[in-house]
């Protein structure tokens, strides 16, 4: 039987190249995709890859918990064991706006990959190697934990991204901690993947703007190099990236986060204020 991988934002960037790699290694790919449209054109080109594994759409959209919720208890229905969740969407905010006290860059690339994660647990606990990725950045080291979860001071576009990409290494810090509590064999990674040509930098602005403009011509990698961590985070043998659990890649090494706001404190603080958050909206964790 193939492995199995669960992606989010499969039909786009470094998510549709981590996509093709390991659907050419054999790899059955769950494309979770919030646009039904472009999920099924990306389908078809991972298909096409390897005719002899199984590439099937969900359409999700991480802004809505209560579809994620939704998709992610089906998908357990009909998939009981899956070996990879890589939690891979993301995006640069075009405005900032809010679900509550809750900024939307933090909501869809934190909170519902928190929901997501939990919901597919049991799946992923039933493959004996089950490992959850989780796309961060290096725009980790301009995140800023006090801004988080209110809406009193209100973040530039790439203040929110930042604090996106740091609450993903929190979580992934936080889930270690809770898999361990479960005496869980699952084990759990973020990772920069390098600053990569895809659709990401459609609304960037500001100073990330600047940057990319000045440097995109020497520095940028194509999609391919971009998913080298993604990949082989997915597909590494376990021995070899378990002793790495809970922390941080480029590319296939694991290195020192870079924010002095990744503590303990801030990692448990984050986690339950995330449950909070997930239990006052009813989902049963
Ligand atoms: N490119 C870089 O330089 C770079 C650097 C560091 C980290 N990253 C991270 O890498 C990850 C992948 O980005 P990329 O560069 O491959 O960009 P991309 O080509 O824009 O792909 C982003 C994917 O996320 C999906 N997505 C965005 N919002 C979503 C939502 N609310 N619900 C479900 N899916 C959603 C997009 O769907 P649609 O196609 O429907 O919009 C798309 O499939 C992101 O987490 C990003 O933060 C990228």
């Amino acid at each position: 039987m193939n492995k199995i991988v669960a992606i989010t934002g499969a039909n786009s960037g470094i998510g549709l190249t981590a996509a093709q790699d390991l659907a050419r290694q054999g790899f059955d790919i769950l494309a979770l995709c919030r646009n039904k449209q472009k999920g099924e054109e990306a389908v078809k080109i991972i298909q096409a890859e390897n005719p002899a594994i199984k590439c099937e759409l969900w359409v999700m959209d991480l802004s809505n918990l209560q579809q994620v919720s939704t998709v992610a208890e089906q998908i357990l229905a009909k998939y009981p064991k899956i070996d990879v969740l890589l939690n891979n969407a993301g995006y640069y905010p075009a405005s900032i706006t809010y679900t509550g006290e809750i900024e939307d860059t933090l909501y869809a690339s934190h909170v519902a990959h928190q929901l997501l994660t939990l919901k597919l647990l049991p799946a992923l606990e039933a493959s004996g190697e089950g490992r959850v990725i989780n796309v961060s950045s290096m725009a980790h080291m301009g995140g800023k934990v006090a801004r988080f979860f209110q809406n009193t001071k209100k973040p530039s576009h790439t203040q929110a991204y930042c604090d996106a990409k740091l609450a993903n290494i929190l979580f992934t810090v936080g889930l270690k901690k809770y898999l361990a509590s479960r005496k869980s064999e699952v084990t759990t990674y973020s990772l920069h993947p390098g600053p990569v040509k895809t659709n990401f930098e459609n609304n960037v602005s500001g100073v990330f703007r600047f940057l990319i403009t000045i440097f995109k011509p020497f520095i940028f990698i194509d999609a391919v190099q971009g998913a080298v961590a993604s990949i082989y985070l997915s597909s590494a043998p376990l021995n070899e990236i378990k002793p790495f659990d809970g922390q941080y890649f480029i590319k296939k090494r694991a290195v020192k986060t870079q924010n002095r706001d990744i503590t303990p404190e801030n990692v448990d603080w984050q986690w339950k204020k995330t449950m909070e958050i997930l239990q006052s909206k009813g989902f049963a964790l």
